[in-house]
Formats: C-alpha cells, structure tokens, sequence
C-alpha cells in the first residue's frame, strides 16, 4: 500500500480547567482516524498541545495565589493523564508556552510585517484603573440598558436576550476588582485579512472543508473581512510582540502556531523527522486539523491566510465536527450534564465510549447526542453482545482439541463477504463515516452469529465424531472475530489488545484479510463486562461533587464533645485550600430546627443568590442576633442532605471543640457575595 506522510491535530484545549467530554469527542475522532492510518501502513504523527496564553488563565493563577506557569504546568499534567486514560495516542503533547512557539510566532509575525500585512492604529477601550487592566467585554458588568437587570456581561443580558456594547451598560463595573472602568486609548496591531479574500474565496473552495463549512464561510466572505486585532496590552499572559514592548499576541495568534510547536519537539527529539517536510509551502504531507464547529473562522480563514502570507504551507484539510448534548441538551454545569472527563473514567471503561462515540460520528458537523440508555444498550448488545460473544462462545472447543485453528474456511461465502467488506469499511474510517464503519462491522457480527446460532457447535459437541466439523465451525468463528477485531483496533485499542493475547498475534491492517489456519491461539480469558446503570450513577455522582468542587465534611451533626488533642491531619497542598471558595453571607434569618439540638437553620444572601444551610451553633448564638449579621461561608462545598433537610454550604465558626463557638464576623462594608479568598 501506498506511504502517505500525514500529519494530523486536535485544538489545543485551554489550560484554565480540566477536560469535558465534549473535548473528548474531539480527540477519539482524531485519534481514531491517526490509529486507522498508522494500522494501514501510513506515516502518520498527531500533535496536541495545551493552549496556554491569555487573560483568564492569567486571572485563575492570580485567583489561586500561584503563578501562570505553575498553572499551567499543572492543568498540562492533568490533561496529558487524562488523555492517556482515554487512549489517545499522541505522538507529542506540547504547550503554546514553549521556546519553540516563540520562535515560530515571531518568525511569522516578522514575515508576515515585512509582506505589509500588518497594521497598527489607536484602539479606545474599557480599561480597569485598579487592576491596570484593559478590559474585554465579558470582564464588564453593569446594569442591562433595556430590561435593567442588574450584573449583566458587558456584551449581552442574559436575562432578556439585548446585545449592546459595555459602554451602554448602566453603571458599568470591572468583574475582576469592582473598579468602575474609563476610556483608554492604546496602540493595537491588526492582521490585514481583507487583503487575501480572493486567496480565501478560493481556498475555502478547494476541498480542503466540509461543503456545510464552506457555505458558512462563503456568506461572511461575501460580507466583507474584517481586520483582525492581534495584540494585547500588558499585564497579559503571553508572548511580547517583536520590537513592541509592553505588547503581547493575543493568544489566538500563537494558538494554532502552536500545531507546528508541538510538531517541531517531536521533531527535535526523532532521528530522521524532518519539520521542513511537513511545513515547506510545497511539502507533498499532508495535513489536518480536527476542530469543532465554534472555531472554524481561526482555521479556516485567519490560519490559512497567516501560512501563505508566511511562505508555509496550507491545511490538507480542517475537518470540524459539531458539539456534544447530553441526553438531547446542550451540556450544562446547572443540570449537572457538563461531564466531567475525569470523572467518567473513575467509574468506565474508555473503550466503552470510543465505541459509543465512532457508532455516531459521521464526517459533517451535526451536534452528536450522549444518551445513556442508548449507551449501555450499545455497547453491552455490539462489543459484548455481538463481537466478544463469537470468541467466547467458539474459543473452548479449540482449546479442547489442541488449540489449533482449521486450515481452510467452513463456509466460503460467508468468509469472502468479510473479505469484501474490507475496503467499504477502510473508505468509512478514511472518510471519517465512523458510524458507516461501525454498521458495516455490526452487520458483519451479525451474519457471523447467526451462523454458529444455526451451526450450534455447542450441540454439535455433545455428539460422537463430530469434533472435526466442531473445529471447522468454531475456526471460522475465531476468524470472524479476528477480522471484525482488526477492523475495529483503531475504535477500541484496549480491547483490541487483549484480544490480540488471545490470538497470540497483533492485528493490523497493512495486509488484505487473509484466513489464518492452523495457529495457534492462546487461553480465553473474558475481554469486556458489560456496562451497569449503576456505573452510569456513579459518573454522575462523581460529576455532581466535581462542580462544585468537593471539600471533606462529615455527614453528620457537628459533635461538641471531643477535648483531646487530635493529631494534625494530613498535608494539603496550596492548591488543595485555594479550592475552597469563601464568600462573604448576610445572615437574613436564622431559626431553630425542630428536633435537633445543636443546629440552627440558616438563610444567607450570598448577593446572587441564597442558600438554606443547617448549622451547629446552637448552644452559642440565639436566632435573634444572628440576624442581620454578616459571615464567612464555604459557598462551594456540594450540598449534602442532612436529617433536617439539604444543606447548602458552611459558615465558618470557630472555638475550642465542646465550648463557646465564636462565627467569623467581617468588617462591616463587606457586601454579600464578595469572594474571600
Ligand atoms: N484553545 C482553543 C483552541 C485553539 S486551537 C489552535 C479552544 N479551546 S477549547 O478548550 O475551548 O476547545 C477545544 C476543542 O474542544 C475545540 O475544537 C472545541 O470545539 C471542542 N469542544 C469544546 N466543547 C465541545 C463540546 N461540547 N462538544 C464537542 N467539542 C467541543 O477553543
Ligand atoms: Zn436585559
């Protein structure tokens, strides 16, 4: 088969928070299609990165008292860990934040300058005088000028749907100090897009994108582009522009540079990896980039048109598919949908939803649908039902006559129909059909069993003399699996890799489907279990703890009884406290709670809301002057359901354990809702 040169890459994930599942969909369609050209002989390497620059992980590290860089470098090994749980097989995962993108970025920047692509003019824009910060509009909020809702973003309410710019808002305040904003005007620098929209009418055309995508571009192109800002102000996280002082890329700029970062590491570390063959303007590689749809303008229009004005070579192809809903909605943190990657693997298996994924991939951008119902029934009627069954049910009479598989096919017909399946399957993978390729297998596992249904090698067995045509039937068997198991090695390598000990051989994809007879195979041992809705459960349990994050509290009423000296408890790191979120609460009421004798209920305005929590100070403090006070309370910690009811967070008070309780009291002028740490 022919060697294509291929290089290919997911977005780069932001580093301000952990992975979704919706950027796990992402990377199994990638790593699907990177496995199934590599299985097919192909050179082909996949890069990814974090994306590491700009304002709000600035903000986060700022938040959690620890530099960029150490949040950065944490969020990078959480995401590699999880990438890894999901068997994504990354030949390189670098991070915009690396020596390498520098020199790119600059490279490209002073290339594209020097072609007269590049302008500067005076920008007004809000700016916060207290942090010294130019504010973005989602770092202003202010009272909506139409329905004067207050605390809207400074681009649209969220309560009546007004799009309008912050300097509209009423009473505009920054998000980040409180601060009200001025006007300020600061130099920016401006790619000149509008200078390559015949370039771009025409790429955009060229069957490097889906037809859906092309359309879409075509009426922004038809409508006119837009220069396209490039610069920030400092304080900002990111790199200085060249000969610019005080001036950054903004993080998109360097984002997609970041592909050829990551690739240029790897090829710094492989002997005979050339970056020039894969970025020269006339490289015969290939290369694609695997996005979603809400970032098509970056790769289909800005990206491209900085390549050619940089003398690089173009994208083969941006290969953008839609979004994840669960169970029909779009994910959402409120209704506890917004699935956390970490914590599906805590309780599932990650061939499970490589399978669920390919079995609703196609190639155009159509949202796909997470439904679980549909997801235990799948996967427990395909992989287990279906595929693994033909080797369990067929594997022991091998076993039992040697080990050894029949030399020829005991049905020919049936057999030549997988030989001729072979390449409609490879054209589904190649094409990115994945759910054409997982029917076409599935029919496949399906004529497989209703033939040993009809053959039942099981009855056959009991009978005398029989055991030649036994093995005949359940060689075939093993043969089917074999070829379905090597079809689907790219979808569920895990699987497939356990199956390849029971063959005693690795399955790949290089060579037309042969027969095999007359090896040997290895023990049976059970591939797969079946999915339980209680694992379901317990992804959603996780998931609810994880967002809010968790904080350790016994479920119980506080004791006040304990006057020993207690050991010290286990170390915890900075990050560990700098997860707790403390706000400051009005205590609008407090009353007593029927039947319990440490507790008082408490209402707290927290400014956006309020929060029912059960607290154990009874014996300290009467409901009457609790009210009207103002405290500290954990507003993060997930709520938990206690005898009296659900309590929502935690106030802070403390006292030696068994004697008087003191609450914590701020200043007066705090106001509710304001973060204490
Ligand atoms: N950092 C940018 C990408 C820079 S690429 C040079 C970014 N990061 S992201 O973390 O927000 O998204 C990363 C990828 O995940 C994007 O392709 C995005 O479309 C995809 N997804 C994010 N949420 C998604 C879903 N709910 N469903 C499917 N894909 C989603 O954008
Ligand atoms: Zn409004």
């Amino acid at each position: 088969m022919s060697n294509r040169r291929i290089l290919v890459t997911s977005a780069l994930p932001y580093a301000n928070g952990p992975l979704h599942l919706g950027h796990i969909v992402e990377a199994i369609q990638t790593d699907i299609w990177v496995r199934f050209q590599k299985l097919r002989g192909n050179e082909a390497y996949y890069v990814c990165a974090d994306d590491a620059h700009g304002t709000a992980i600035m903000l986060k590290a700022e938040q959690l008292g620890i530099t960029a860089e150490e949040q950065i470098a944490n969020i990078k090994a959480d995401h590699e860990k999880c990438y890894q749980g999901f068997n994504i097989g990354f030949d390189n995962f670098h991070s915009t934040h690396s020596e390498e993108n520098k020199v790119y970025s600059g490279l490209i920047y002073e290339r594209l300058k020097a072609n007269g692509h590049i302008a500067s003019r005076n920008v007004t824009q809000a700016f916060d005088p207290e942090k010294n910060l130019f504010l973005a509009d989602r770092y202003i909020k202010g009272t909506c000028p139409k329905c004067k809702s207050d605390d809207q973003y400074g681009d649209n309410c969220e309560k009546c749907g007004a799009t309008y710019s912050p300097n509209e808002l009423i009473n505009p305040k920054s998000a980040i100090s409180g601060a009200t904003p001025i006007q300020k005007d600061s130099e920016h620098f401006f790619f000149k897009l509008p200078e390559f929209e015949s370039f771009l009418k025409e790429w955009t055309r060229a069957g490097h994108l889906q037809d859906e995508v092309a359309n879409k571009l075509a009426e922004w192109l038809d409508s006119g582009l837009k220069e396209w800002d490039i610069s920030r102000d400092a304080p900002y996280f990111g790199f200085e522009i060249p000969g610019e002082p005080g001036k950054y890329f903004y993080v998109w700029l360097d984002a997609p540079i970041g592909y050829m970062a990551s690739f240029k590491n790897l090829c710094d570390r492989t002997d005979g990896l050339e970056f020039d063959d894969f970025w020269n303007v006339n490289s015969s590689a290939e290369l694609y980039h695997f996005i979603g749809k809400d970032i098509v303008n970056f790769h289909a229009l800005f990206w491209p048109a900085m390549l050619s004005s940089a003398q690089f070579r173009t994208p083969t192809g941006v290969n953008v598919h839609g979004f994840l809903m669960v169970n029909g909605e779009k994910m959402s943190k409120s209704r506890g949908t917004f699935i956390n990657a970490e914590s599906y693997l805590e309780h599932l298996d990650a061939d499970y939803l490589r399978y669920y994924f390919a079995s609703k991939l196609s190639n155009s951008v159509d949202d796909i649908d997470l439904n679980f119902e549909d997801f235990i029934q799948k996967v427990n009627s395909d992989l287990v039902g279906k595929l693994v069954n033909l080797a369990s049910r067929t594997a022991k009479f091998i076993e039992k006559s040697g080990g050894s598989l029949s030399a020829t096919p005991e049905n020919p017909e049936l057999w030549q129909q997988f030989l001729e399946a072979q390449d409609v399957i490879a054209s589904a993978f190649e094409n990115r059909e994945y759910a054409k390729a997982t029917r076409e297998i599935m029919a496949l596992a399906d004529a497989a069993n209703e033939y040993l249904a009809a053959k039942a090698p099981w009855s056959l067995a009991k009978e005398e003399g029989k055991e030649q045509e036994v093995v005949a039937i359940c060689s075939l068997g093993i043969n089917m699996f074999r070829a379905l198991m090597t079809f689907l090695k790219p979808v569920v390598p895990s699987l497939a890799e356990r199956a390849e000990t029971f063959l005693n051989e690795t399955l790949n994809w290089s060579q037309p489907l042969a027969f095999v007879g007359g090896t040997q195979i290895n023990g049976f041992k059970a591939l797969l279990k079946r999915v339980e809705k209680t694992q379901i459960d317990a992804v959603m349990e996780t998931n609810a703890k994880l967002s809010p994050t968790p904080v350790e509290q016994k479920n119980s009423e506080p004791t006040t009884t304990v006057d020993e000296q207690e050991p010290i408890a286990e170390t915890i790191n900075f990050d560990d406290f700098a997860k707790v979120d403390l706000r400051i609460a009005l205590i609008k009421k407090a009353e007593h709670v029927k039947g319990a004798n440490k507790l008082l209920q408490l209402t707290l305005d927290l400014g956006n809301e309020t929060r029912n929590v059960f607290s154990g100070i009874k014996s300290a403090y009467a409901p009457e002057e609790l009210e009207g006070k103002l405290t500290v309370m954990v507003a993060n910690l997930a709520p938990r359901q206690m005898k009296f009811g659900v309590s929502e967070g935690m106030v802070l008070a403390a006292g030696p354990r068994g004697k008087k309780i003191y609450l914590l009291e701020p200043p007066s002028g705090a106001k509710p809702g304001q973060r204490v740490m």
